[in-house]
């Protein structure tokens, strides 16, 4: 997966939303709503305008981002084909799988990017060198990973 995942593989998952006219729910369910087990979850918040976030792929972790508050952009990259993806509504969530570059950005005053994660904190398992990235797809070699 780290070498040979496009940002074809990344996708939206509509979250289940319990509206309600006091304010609306949306519950996040390991094995129904994401295709992980969730071992982590973590947000970003008191994010400085203008600020980006990223600028890195992962070599196993699966991921579910929500902007749970606000909006924010995700540049997803996977060597070939770039996308972004504008993350604005708390029932959707961006599930992003290995070997895909990520950057965050033009995140709104207050957002909170909630994040959803398969695997605990491993800096072992980020790849931050956009170069060696690349070489990493460019091998298509999944062997030495996931
Ligand atoms: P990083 O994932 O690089 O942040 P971002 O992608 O949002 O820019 O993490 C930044 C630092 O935060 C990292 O060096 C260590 C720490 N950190 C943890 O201790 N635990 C975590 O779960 C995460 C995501 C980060």
């Amino acid at each position: 997966m780290l070498a040979t995942s496009t940002v074809s593989d990344c996708r939206i998952i509509d979250l289940p939303k319990v509206s309600n006219p006091a304010g609306n729910i949306t519950s996040i369910n390991e094995s129904q709503d994401v295709a992980f087990s969730i071992e982590r979850v973590y947000y970003l918040y008191d994010i400085p305008g203008g600020e980006s976030r990223g600028g890195h792929a992962h070599k196993g972790l699966y991921q579910l981002l929500v902007a749970a508050s606000g909006s924010f952009d995700v540049l997803l990259d996977d060597g070939v084909r770039q996308l972004k993806v504008t993350l604005n509504q708390p029932y959707k969530g961006l599930l992003i799988v290995p070997g895909i570059w990520r950057e965050l950005a033009m995140f709104s005053s207050g957002s909170i990017c909630l994040v959803l994660a398969s695997l605990k904190y491993d800096e072992d398992d980020y790849i931050r060198d956009y170069q060696q990235f690349l070489s990493v797809k460019k091998s298509g070699d999944d062997s030495s990973n996931s």
